[in-house]
């Protein structure tokens, strides 16, 4: 059974781009509509949209406010075609790790590029369907990861413990590590989620509670150093958490602090697995080596609500993501099938490669 989510996080409306701003959430649940490409460089940036699949929609709307844009500059088809190609290409620099926004920045890109006709609106009218069917498909996408995901599930009042958002909001709807949640929660109102608080942007704390409770999902918020208490005490029968980019080999890197989650996970025998749509796998890429790790800024760190909790001259580093190697992974759910080990193998077969 597939259960509706009400969260509609980011759509393309009367010709201009709308999103939840996620920063503000969860004392304010407000869209702001964002109308050129550079503003929407910034949003990606400071996060108002976030999560892969759902930057990767930011970017492809981008695209399309790109070139309102240059169409009141260019007429020049052939120059119009290159100039909204390399913005393009910039919009991709926006966030590094999540190969979803350049997955779906390159599905626009390769549009301009095809287009053949002298008419910069029909160009125009065919990013626009796509950005469309880039919505409804990871909508649709989301809810087979849930049917699959869900299947794994195998006792009554189940333990689910995830990481960051990797729901409604990192996506159009539904999610991928709460699209599977939603889809367990279908099938058994009784399951326990456990969120992480994910320090230091708490996208546990602010918006994967605020998604559950909307949706009526049983969550208790952990703070991240608290997942070997209850792993050992027995909360928790599985781990379930996103992806940002799945290397060839498996190895996937995720919210910062997912690496650590699957160390304890395999510790006390606890099934760790990634949910994620196949456009977060990078075919290109043999291991997670190779995956840029975004690095961000000290004050996320160092600054809670505005207010300093350090004393003035502590120093941070603040690495986004991490990488969690492919052994500890128990399985990858997808909307085409849940892979196992060998992951490359069964990756180059998901690819036909
Ligand atoms: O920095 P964020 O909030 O964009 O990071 C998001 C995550 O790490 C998610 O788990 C990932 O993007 C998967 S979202 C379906």
């Amino acid at each position: 059974m597939i259960l509706n989510s009400k969260i509609r996080t980011i759509k393309w409306e009367n010709n201009v781009s709308k999103m939840i701003d996620q920063t503000i959430l969860p004392n304010t649940y407000s869209y702001v509509e964002v109308k050129t490409i550079d503003k929407m460089y910034e949003n990606i940036k400071n996060m108002v949209v976030r999560g892969a699949p759902a930057i990767g929609i930011a970017g492809a709307h981008g695209v399309v406010l790109g070139a309102y844009e240059l169409e009141r500059e260019e007429n020049d088809i052939l120059k119009y075609k290159n100039k909204l190609i390399d913005r393009s290409n910039w919009l991709k620099t926006s966030r590094p790790t999540a190969v979803n926004l350049r997955w779906a920045i390159d599905k626009q890109i390769e549009i301009i590029k095809k287009f053949e006709g002298c008419n910069i609106q029909r160009l125009i009218d065919e990013l626009v369907e796509n950005v469309l069917k880039l919505e409804n498909d990871d909508i649709l996408i989301n809810q087979r990861i849930g049917k699959n995901g869900a299947k794994l599930v195998n006792k009554l009042s189940a333990g689910i413990l995830t990481h960051c958002n990797a729901g409604a909001l990192a996506t159009v709807g539904y999610g991928t590590a709460l699209g599977v949640i939603r889809s367990a929660f279908a099938n058994d109102k009784t399951i326990k989620v456990y969120a992480n608080e994910t320090r230091p942007r708490q996208q546990g704390a602010r918006l994967t509670t605020w998604e559950l409770i909307e949706d009526g999902i049983d969550v208790t918020l952990l703070t991240d150093g608290m997942c070997s208490y209850f792993m050992k005490n027995g909360y928790i029968d599985m781990v379930v958490v996103g992806a940002d980019r799945i290397a060839l080999n498996g190895d996937t890197a995720n919210k910062i602090g997912t690496y650590t989650l699957a160390i304890c996970a395999k510790y006390h025998n606890i099934p760790f697995y990634i949910a994620a749509p196949k456009s977060t796998i990078d075919i290109n890429i043999k291991s997670g080596n190779e995956i840029p790790i975004e690095m961000r800024n000290d004050e996320e760190v160092l600054i809670i609500n505005g207010e300093s909790i350090c004393r003035e001259g502590t120093k941070t580093i603040n690495p986004s993501f991490d990488v969690t190697p492919n052994d500890l992974i128990t399985g990858i759910i997808t909307e085409d099938g849940i892979l196992y080990q060998n992951y490359e193998e069964n990756i180059k077969r998901l690819f036909n490669l």
